[in-house]
């Protein structure tokens, strides 16, 4: 069994951690203009001019089954869609607003389909609920608002109340966590602090804000399993590093606790569907991410920002495609596995995975040595060592292998495994080691 216990939470983390690999989507009225998702902000938009996506928001391909096929095929587990983001605008039938996915030309609950077809095919649901706001009336201007530049921006915000936003979100949440059967994530995003350049009168916002506490208590009653991450800034399940590739597991700032981690990231550089946007990452990148994450005991939740059509364009096809090929011969290496355990060691350009029940350490060559591949410490400890995509034996040699590092470097616990001169047919080669 694996030796690392991570920091104790009130939501079930257990299929989470088994799962490892999951889709966000990012998809809103930012689609439309198609230059990140926080082009509101950025550009400092008008309402009247935003409304013109609220106008013609008109998803006429969007078929939320395929959606959800393509994210299996790539080997993702669950799904983290975003209910709500920053913008405002309620992709889901809510009681509490016209600002709606059923007042547009789209005219259905993007979250009931979204829900209905991922569950049909065996994946989690997650919900994003962004507690950031830039359409509601309460929520007072700061210095991330389209507002904030406005020459009566201080006025307004006299008039905003916090307060009765709080309650919006909470009322919010009980429809989602009520209207759509189980849902087994809450990504709430996100908590900040005013820059020392913003004027005085602005303020960040955090915990109490949100009324953050009975935010999640509203949630827990609802669904006492859910899993919360922790951007509300109360520490609860979930710890979400973004845009980077943590070096070691995630530990808890104050105990130093290992917790409960996912990263998250873009194939290319923004969440929403930013048609210009060149940084698409290459299918080793893609792959060597998700390794990398579960070789640290980490999940990933890799994000596609549909078009507003309701299709994923051909660079996000691609790389899902990159997964679902990767994923169809390698997944043993990923799902149920996490950090290797101290023992062992990853030779040089190689990765480690091991089960979680101990039993089997799998081996990523991220760059292809040729020949040999040299194991210290692991001579008497395997069974059997195979390639993972085709099950096909490779030999390995131990103790005193006849290798040529023998006088060189102490051997008597080397293992040395004889590897094919090519490279194969896989972006990232794995090997199984069945330990004894
Ligand atoms: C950030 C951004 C946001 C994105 C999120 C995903 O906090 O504000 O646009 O949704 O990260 O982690």
């Amino acid at each position: 069994m694996s030796s690392y216990v991570t920091r104790k939470t009130p939501g079930n983390t257990e299929w989470f951690v088994h799962d490892r690999f999951g889709m966000f989507i990012h998809w809103g009225l930012y689609s439309l203009p198609a230059r990140h998702e926080w082009v509101k902000s950025r550009e400092c938009i008008s309402e009247e001019k935003y409304d013109k996506y609220f106008k013609y928001f008109n998803p006429d391909l969007f078929d939320a089954r395929e959606w959800a096929r393509k994210a299996k095929e790539a080997g993702m587990k669950y799904a983290v869609f975003t209910a709500k983001h920053h913008e405002g605008f309620c992709m889901f039938d809510t009681k509490y607003t016209d600002y709606k996915c059923t007042n547009t030309p789209a005219g259905r609950d993007l979250v009931r389909e979204f829900t209905d077809a991922f569950r049909a095919e065996g994946l989690r649901i997650g919900f994003y609920y962004s507690l950031i706001d830039w359409h509601h009336p309460d929520f007072p201007i700061d210095h991330y608002h389209p507002r904030r530049n406005d020459k009566d921006a201080k006025e307004q915000n006299k008039s905003r109340d916090m307060k009765k936003y709080a309650k919006y979100m909470r009322d919010q949440v009980t429809e989602l966590l009520t209207n759509y059967g189980k849902i087994d994530i809450l990504w709430f995003d996100f908590s900040y602090s005013k820059p020392a350049t913003a004027p005085e009168w602005m303020s960040g916002k955090g915990k109490d804000d949100w009324e953050a506490e009975e935010l999640i208590k509203t949630a827990r009653s609802l669904q006492p399993e859910i899993i919360i991450n922790n951007r509300t800034q109360i520490d609860q399940d979930l710890w979400t590093p973004e845009q980077y590739q943590p070096q070691e597991w995630v530990r808890h700032p104050e105990t130093g606790e290992l917790v409960v981690w996912e990263a998250c990231q873009t194939f290319s550089g923004s969440w929403g569907y930013h048609r210009d946007e060149q940084t698409w990452k290459s299918p080793q990148m893609l792959i060597e991410m998700l390794v990398n994450t579960v070789s640290m005991g980490g999940n990933l939740l890799m994000n596609v920002g549909p078009t507003s059509r309701g299709y994923f364009d051909y660079r996000a096809e691609n790389a899902l495609r990159v997964y679902a090929d990767w994923m169809k011969y390698n997944s043993r290496s990923i799902y149920g596995c996490t950090m290797a355990e101290p023992e062992f060691k990853a030779p040089f350009g190689c990765r480690l995975t091991q089960s979680q029940d101990g039993k089997r350490l799998y081996i990523h060559l991220f760059t292809y040595p040729y020949k040999f591949l040299e194991l210290k410490d692991l001579a008497g400890k395997v069974d059997y060592a195979q390639f993972l995509h085709d099950g096909s034996e490779v030999l390995f040699k131990e103790k005193h292998p006849g290798h040529f590092s023998e006088g060189q470097t102490r051997s008597d616990n080397l293992l040395v495994i004889t590897l094919p001169e090519v490279k194969p047919n896989v972006i990232v080669p794995v090997i199984e080691l069945f330990l004894k």
